[in-house]
């Protein structure tokens, strides 16, 4: 499972509880912000037992462009809670660093747009995504 914009890792726990049933055989966490990645390691540390993870991986990662080769076709479920504030500038790609974390470029949808243009280069061919 890939939980992209990661934040604390909130969502990837709340979708675990809710799903207790699966086995998550490898959490990938990305996000752009170094703090966000070092909450999200100690919370799901924290709840790994609970929910029966084998391996946590940590990455930091502009949407998708900083993950491995080795994780192509790899994912089968995908969670995303990506700023989505409406913003009167564009954001793609090199802009996102300069302008923060906030918002979600014109209409808010820019983020994932950018990420579903590269994200069947990382699912399976069947795969689900849950986006907030
Ligand atoms: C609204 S927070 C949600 C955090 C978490 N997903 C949750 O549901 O609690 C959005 C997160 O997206 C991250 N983010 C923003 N732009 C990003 C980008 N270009 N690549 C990766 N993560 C990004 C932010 O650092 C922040 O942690």
């Amino acid at each position: 499972m890939l939980d992209v914009g990661c934040g604390a890792g909130i969502f990837s726990i709340e979708f675990m509880m809710k799903n207790k049933h699966l086995k998550i055989n490898h959490l990938v966490l990305c996000d752009i912000d170094e703090n966000a990645l070092a909450n999200s390691f100690q919370n799901i540390v924290y709840y790994k037992e609970m929910f029966n993870l084998d391996k946590i991986t940590i990455i930091k990662s502009n949407l998708l462009k900083d993950l491995p080769f080795k994780f192509k076709n790899y994912f089968d479920v995908v969670l995303a809670n990506m700023p989505q504030t409406p913003s009167k500038q564009r954001i793609r790609s090199k802009l996102l660093i300069e302008i923060g974390d906030k918002h979600g470029g014109l209409l808010g949808i820019e983020l994932y747009c950018e990420l579903f243009e590269d994200l069947t280069k990382f699912t399976k061919t069947e795969f689900k995504t849950y986006i907030l």
